[in-house]
């Protein structure tokens, strides 16, 4: 089932957020934790670092598997997503950085790594809690429009929706990738809890057809409609089409 969380604004929907995931660690402190990036989930993640540094919550023994990354893009580029976890959360808190993991971005055979890196996931245990943000055109990862609803860690071309929507991360002259890796549908299917957070009036549209939309790879977010415990967290704004 879906459970459908509209608060305030976006300040709230990270705290409730957060609040999830302290849950998590308290009741597992070696949870296997899935993350996200974009610009929905950082002041999830400021949150998180808080209450790390108040000693409420620990990732000494947690374990992380981020959704997707751009392919050729090592961790040592800005705009890689392995750089915005360390920047964001891993350099701040006490976590182990050898059990946090991004997919492959510089894999000599991108093929087998994809493979791989279902493998690690499913040899820690499989994935307790997976944050989700969500593109304007309903993606979850890189999940763009059309996947495979049981789809498993691949490489795809991303679209020219996305391509555009995160340009502006990129300076003029800089390099874009089109291509990324990401965990397929059916791996976000597979983690025991989902949580997605969207805020903002340029979500309402995909928050819409994710949730009262039919279950269609049109629309990848749809698939939480199949999952057993998804919780959808949004503002007011991002649930303006409800
Ligand atoms: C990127 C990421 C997604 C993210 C989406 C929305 O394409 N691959 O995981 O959910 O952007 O990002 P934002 O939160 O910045 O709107």
């Amino acid at each position: 089932t879906m459970q459908i969380v509209i608060l305030n604004d976006a300040n709230e929907v990270a705290a409730y957020g957060a609040d999830i995931f302290t849950q998590q660690l308290k009741k597992k402190a070696e949870s296997v934790l899935g993350l996200a990036t974009g610009s929905t989930p950082v002041a999830l993640y400021q949150e998180l670092i808080r209450r790390n540094e108040a000693g409420e919550i620990s990732f000494k023994d947690a374990t992380t598997f981020n959704l997707d990354e751009y392919l050729g893009l090592d961790g040592s580029h800005p705009q890689s997503y392995r750089y915005f976890m360390n920047e964001q959360l891993f350099n701040h808190v006490d976590i182990d950085k050898d059990k946090t993991h991004v997919p492959p971005s510089d894999a000599k055979n991108p093929i087998t790594a994809c493979q791989e890196y279902e493998g690690h996931i499913v040899a820690a245990g499989g994935i307790d809690v997976q944050l989700l943000g969500i593109g304007r055109n309903g993606h979850i990862g890189f999940n763009e429009p059309s996947s495979g609803l049981t789809s498993r860690t691949r490489v795809k071309t991303l679209t020219k929706a996305t391509i555009d929507d995160n340009a502006r991360f990129f300076k003029e002259d800089e390099y874009q990738p089109h291509l990324s890796i990401t965990m397929g549908i059916g791996t976000i299917l597979d983690a025991k809890k989902v949580v997605l957070l969207a805020t903002g009036e340029n979500k309402a549209e995909a928050v819409h057809a994710m949730i009262e939309g039919p279950l269609t790879a049109a629309c990848p977010a749809s698939a939480l409609q199949m999952h057993r415990d998804a919780v959808i967290v949004i503002d007011k704004a991002a649930a303006s089409k409800l």
